[in-house]
């Protein structure tokens, strides 16, 4: 059964060393989080699962990774620095600020009586810093706050480079920045995070039948990857909710402990980005198709996913507690793909008649797989430990390894163990993987 609250998931993230809060010795800075050893790996093979089936499976997309840091220009042409802003309230009560959108009741979130709120006001969320060595002097640039401008820019460099024609996709994983006035429930919105995004280019007639097939397809990306499907859907955005550059957007919802939560959104962004950046740059940025003779500018569908978010969403779903030998456990039924170690290799007995064995056969297997090597505790203790961090299989050497050549493989999910010849070893935990 999924975690039921929130502090499950974040007692065990800080717990085994997923996610810790970051500047956390200096009393925590509630913008922002710190991936621990587990954690960014985890973090890191959602990233290495999005870029695995948008760009590793298809031939018609390809990978950039574009600057963080961007002159002004870039973001007027976008409308962001005229239009991405949430609106803000202040409480005159408890001195804070909240984000009108958020607020359920004209109550004070805080709880504190008598309180009234200002009139609302646009406050824009880009994060400005100075580039330049003097002091004073330098020039104003923004980090960006979503990848996708990256791929707009270089829109002309793909096209020529790699020789690419609409339909095509160019794709990008990194940080984003926002400075939003709310951050909160742990990893779900911060001000610094990360992003999946697509931005994939088509002829302008043939916009909505993309839509529609990202839509699906993104959907179908959070299920195979181990999400139910009954706590995942698809939301359509009113007309009020669509940012300036959108014709549509619909989002991919998660069911988090607090209610439906956005993971992705997939929106219709038009033409609208390249037509700005055209008639701001000066630059042409269109496609002439051979085949009709025909000048355009692409249409853009964007599938655009949160990194951060979508780790929750695996976490909160992979969560369970059951029973094992009259004991409770807590276990982590991560897909394989995401979990932080595929394979942990444990002697039964930290004896040095085991150790060069199991060095040996961690060896072979970490050639393939991120793996862990234990010999800390009892071996109950140490299977409970992989469970919790959801570590699909646990490689068992005892002194019986020594006479018959096998060691015992141990499912996380059923526990079910099965004794495995050492030469058949790599090729066994391949098959169960499934990769
Ligand atoms: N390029 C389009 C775009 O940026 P968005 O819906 O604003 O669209 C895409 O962001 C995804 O990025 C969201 O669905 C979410 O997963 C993630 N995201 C946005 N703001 C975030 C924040 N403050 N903290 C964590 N993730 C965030």
């Amino acid at each position: 059964m999924p975690a039921k609250d929130l502090d499950q998931i974040v007692n065990l993230c800080k717990r085994r060393g997923f996610v810790f809060p970051s500047a956390e010795i200096y009393g925590g800075f509630r913008s922002s989080y710190d991936y621990g050893p587990l954690g960014s790996l985890m973090l890191r093979n959602v990233k290495e699962a999005w870029v695995r089936t948008m760009v590793q499976q298809r031939d018609d997309t390809v990978l950039i990774d574009a600057a963080i840091l961007g002159p002004p220009q870039i973001f007027e042409a976008s409308g962001h620095l005229e239009n991405f802003s949430d609106p803000l309230v202040d409480c005159t009560v408890c001195k804070r600020r909240f984000r009108e959108d958020h607020i359920e009741t004209r109550d004070c979130p805080q709880g504190m009586k008598g309180c009234a709120f200002t009139e609302s006001r646009a406050f824009n969320l880009m994060f400005k810093t100075t580039a330049g060595p003097v002091e004073g002097s330098g020039a104003d640039v923004y980090l960006r706050p979503e990848t996708a401008q990256g791929m707009f820019l270089n829109f002309s460099n793909v096209l020529q480079t790699s020789r690419k024609r609409p339909p095509f996709g160019i794709a990008q994983v990194g940080k984003s920045f926002r400075n939003e006035i709310t951050p909160g429930n742990f990893i779900f919105r911060t001000r610094e995070f990360e992003q999946m995004e697509m931005e994939f280019f088509v002829p302008p007639a043939d916009g909505p039948k993309w839509y529609e097939y990202w839509c699906k397809a993104r959907l179908e990306w959070y299920i195979e990857l181990g999400i139910p499907a009954e706590m995942l859907r698809i939301r359509a955005h009113d007309a009020d909710e669509l940012s300036h550059y959108s014709a549509g957007t619909s989002d991919v919802e998660f069911l988090f402990p607090w209610g439906w939560g956005e993971l992705e959104g997939i929106a219709q962004r038009t033409d609208f980005d390249l037509t700005q950046h055209s008639n701001a740059s000066g630059q042409k940025l269109d496609f002439f198709d051979q085949a009709t003779n025909e000048r355009y500018i692409p249409y853009v569908v964007e599938p655009a996913a949160g990194a951060n978010r979508t780790m929750a969403a695996f976490l909160l779903a992979a969560y369970d507690e059951d029973i094992v030998n009259d004991e409770p456990r807590t276990v982590l039924r991560l897909h394989p793909r995401l979990a932080p170690y595929k394979v942990a290799v444990l002697p039964l007995s930290k004896k040095d008649t085991l150790t060069p064995l199991a060095r040996e056969i961690y060896g072979t297997l970490a050639q393939r797989y991120m793996c862990d090597y234990d010999e800390t505790q009892a071996i109950g203790r140490r299977y409970r430990r992989q469970d919790e961090i959801g570590t699909p299989l646990c490689v068992t050497v005892d002194f019986d390894s020594l006479e018959d050549n096998a060691v015992t493989i141990r499912h996380r999910d059923s526990t079910e163990q099965v004794r495995v010849p050492i030469s058949s070893l790599l090729s066994e935990v391949t098959s169960i993987l499934g990769f």
